[in-house]
């Protein structure tokens, strides 16, 4: 098969914040805290930690170097790489969890629209007590209206940057948009900080207690590192295929790690803090906990400073729509690009197709909260099926996989070129990713898996 002509991110910059642009997502300022609350703080923080160094860099860099190699979208990535084996399985595979996550994440980018104009039109603090908070967010998002209406906002924003092109659309808005947020978090931080129950949130983030590791929560430290780093379905591989060959794989990946680690970290430190100002108030909200508690901390911990509390709010909303722009458009681009170039469409067509599907699929998500909570899977709604069988199960499985083709399937040789930009860059952790992709990714993924198999 050719390898194609195609599009390049213009910058190494481009590149780091393209590919942190993906990776820092509501994953980061929603779910993580969420999954922190509920796996008891610091304990689940250690476990992510470990999954990241040990699992997420090297699965990042397989990724990496698979799309630049093979330049390509995901799914031919890999007939490329493995002409006539089913290896490319785990490029469609990747394709078809990018359609499953935007579908349901996109439910949430659009609440996000919803509470920062609600924040932005001084909104909250009508709302009046905590009970009221939780009806605002019921009644808000079983609507069977006003939620599709953002939800579809949200999907025509991400389809013009991607319809715009890799250097135009996504490295162009990733560049603006990535410096402002992570402005915006500094800002809070600090904020934060000087809240009353600062050292309460503190403790609750940095003091472990081991006794609450187990299988379960280790499989959620896994899939949330899987998450939060879009790793194990071919996006990182995608935007890979738009790198040049300067590009250092290895530092790039290090980058994206590090910035992603330090959002999710510091999201914990605004939220926990402010979480803990507030009496009665409690960290394991789930879900609710950006939605449901914060809107009710901004207005409680400022009452005697409603502007401040005013300014804290739209910026936090402003904070979570940067952040999932960034991500939605790495999903999208992940479809835009296999159906784009497989069935030889214009871009502008390829991407039509991921919006009209996505689109269908996250009204249905949706209406999981409304009008559809009673149709569930295994138990589950749609939007938490969605949720599970993509975090928990695909991503992982994928990064499984990835981790399997690049440590026994792929040529030593060309991994090592690749690592090593043809052995003009110094590698000396090689043999040791080699080892961590070979033994350690495999083993660690398939054992909390059949642990997880045995338990059900
Ligand atoms: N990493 C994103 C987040 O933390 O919100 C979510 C994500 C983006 C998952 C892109 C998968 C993906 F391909």
């Amino acid at each position: 098969m050719a390898v194609q002509e195609r599009a390049n991110f213009g910058s190494k910059l481009g590149v780091i914040l393209a590919s942190a642009g993906s990776a820092v997502g509501l994953g980061n300022i929603w779910r993580f805290p969420c999954e922190v609350g509920e796996n008891g703080g610091a304990a689940f923080i250690l476990v992510y930690l470990i999954c990241v160094v040990f699992l997420g860099v090297p699965v990042m860099v397989s990724e990496f170097l698979i799309g630049r190699h093979s330049r390509s979208n995901t799914a031919t990535a890999y007939k490329i790489l493995a002409p006539g084996t089913p290896w490319h399985f785990v490029g469609l595979m990747g394709v078809f969890s990018g359609f499953l996550i935007l579908s349901y994440y996109i439910v949430v980018c659009g609440w996000t629209l919803e509470y920062a104009w609600t924040a932005a039109s001084n909104g909250f603090s009508q709302v009046g007590d905590a009970m009221d908070y939780t009806a605002f967010f019921n009644n808000f998002v079983s609507n069977p209206w006003k939620p599709l209406l953002y939800l579809a906002v949200f999907m025509l924003i991400t389809h013009y940057i991607v319809v715009r092109g890799v250097k135009e659309g996504i490295e162009k808005f990733s560049k603006v948009m990535m410096p402002m947020l992570l402005l915006i978090i500094g800002v809070l931080v600090v904020c934060s900080f000087s809240m009353p129950g600062s050292v309460k949130g503190l403790t609750f983030l940095l003091k472990p207690d081991f006794g609450k590791i187990d299988t379960g929560v280790v499989l959620s430290a896994m899939g949330q590192a899987f998450f939060s780093l879009s790793l194990g379905m071919g996006c990182l591989c995608t935007y890979a295929s738009y790198f040049t060959k300067e590009v250092n794989l290895m530092k790039t990946a290090g980058s994206v790690v590090v910035i992603d680690t330090l959002v999710a970290v510091m999201s914990g430190f605004i939220i926990f803090p402010a979480v803990f100002s507030v009496p009665g108030l409690i960290p394991n909200a789930g879900p609710g906990l950006v939605f449901i508690t914060l809107p009710n901390v901004f207005n409680i911990a400022f009452g005697n400073y409603p502007f401040l509390g005013y300014v804290f709010s739209v910026m936090f909303y402003v904070l979570l729509i940067l952040s999932a722009l960034t991500s939605t458009i790495s999903m999208h681009e992940v479809a835009t690009a296999y159906i784009h170039e497989k069935f030889k469409m214009t871009r502008a067509k390829g991407a039509f197709v991921v919006t009209s599907v996505c689109l269908s699929f996250g009204v249905l998500c949706s209406l999981s909260f409304g009008v559809l909570s009673d149709m569930t899977i295994a138990g589950f709604t749609l939007f938490d099926f969605f949720d599970y069988v993509s975090a928990k199960f695909l991503m992982p499985l994928g990064g499984m996989l990835i981790s399997i083709f690049t440590g026994w399937y792929l040529d030593r040789k060309m991994v090592w070129e690749e690592i090593t930009n043809e052995g003009r860059l110094r590698v000396p952790m090689f043999k040791f990713y080699i080892f961590l992709l070979k033994y350690v990714a495999p083993l660690a993924i398939g054992a909390i898996f059949v642990h997880e198999l045995i338990k059900a």
